[in-house]
């Protein structure tokens, strides 16, 4: 693995725009749709790294112990790899599905959960047939049903409205209240040579898991699969949109102020995971690199944040 470059950013001209899933409009949608069916296509060759199942695989790779580090299992959930690594793995997968359409400027959708518009699975999900569509998911969280962004398998019968206003009071609570610090929020430190699950942060907690578990098909599946297992969540489209509002929820947290900024720990900042790119070379990053998603060659399209003022 030592033989493995460093990855470089390609020049770009103009920024990916992420826009928030449920506003997305027909010629988005037809785009993603077509790229997605493109990947899916590439899992004829089960060896492609750029096929669905090879790319869901990475993220079962990098957490059910399947590398190891220094003689430790390496996992990249319960610390402070969570925000670092999903922010690149998404990075790739997305410069893929781009590739895929000739499209340089293609750019994942959003789940935007954190607002009152977004608090359902996005229609362009939720459409049967679709290379979006995932037929490991909970029945009855479809057409429109409201999230619970505290959910950990539990029904609740509140009324809509509630359940909304509850999940802008949970969305402050964990990146304004007991999130003033970049530990709180980061989760806790992973040095090589760590044992692996120190501990998670307030979003990798609440809402990432419970969106998930919300998502997966507990009722029909052993495991919660697709999106309420690790090794499965990849094998739902969804998961990356879900991905991509835990990203935007970096770079929101860090525009609070205070003391919310990244890390500057060595450890953290030199950090390293493997990823393909689209052309299927190999590279190694490191986490000092994807601190800024502008340097990257993203941004995420504006919605307002009313979390914000649920102080409870
Ligand atoms: Cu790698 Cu949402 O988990």
């Amino acid at each position: 693995m030592d033989s493995v470059p460093y990855y470089k950013f390609p020049p770009m001209t103009k920024l990916r725009i992420r826009p928030p899933a449920h506003a997305a409009d027909e010629e988005y949608v037809a785009k993603y749709q077509l790229a997605t069916s493109r990947m899916r296509e590439l899992d004829k060759d089960s060896f492609d790294p750029l096929g669905f199942k090879q790319q869901a695989n990475i993220h079962c790779a990098y957490c059910n112990g399947a590398y190891k580090v220094g003689g430790k299992e390496l996992q990249v959930h319960f610390s402070w790899l969570f925000f670092p690594f999903h922010r690149w793995y998404l990075y790739f997968y997305e410069r893929i599905l781009g590739s895929l359409i000739n499209d340089p400027t293609f750019a994942l959708p959003y789940w935007n959960w954190d607002h009152p518009k977004g608090m359902r699975i996005p229609p362009m999900f939720d459409r049967e047939g679709s290379s979006l569509y995932d037929d490991k998911r909970n029945q009855t969280h479809r057409n429109g049903t409201i999230i619970d962004l505290g959910h950990f398998g539990q029904e609740v019968d509140t009324p809509q409205l509630q359940i909304m206003t509850n999940n802008l009071t949970l969305m402050y609570r964990q990146m304004v209240t007991n999130a003033p610090c970049p530990s709180q929020f980061f989760g806790a430190a992973y040095p090589l040579g760590t044992e692996p699950s120190p501990g998670m942060g307030t979003i990798e907690n609440i809402p990432h898991t419970p969106v998930h578990i919300w998502t997966g098909d507990k009722p029909r599946q052993k495991n919660g699969e697709n999106m309420g297992n690790f090794y499965s969540a990849g094998l739902d489209p969804l998961f990356y949109c879900h991905h991509a509002n835990v990203d935007r929820m970096w770079d929101e947290w860090k525009l609070i102020g205070g003391k919310r900024r990244d890390l500057s720990n060595k450890d953290w900042l030199n950090s390293e995971f493997f990823f393909y790119d689209e052309n299927r070379n190999p590279y190694r990053v490191k986490v000092r690199d994807c601190l800024d998603s502008k340097k990257m060659g993203f941004g995420y399209a504006p919605m307002p944040t009313p979390w914000r003022n649920f102080k409870p």
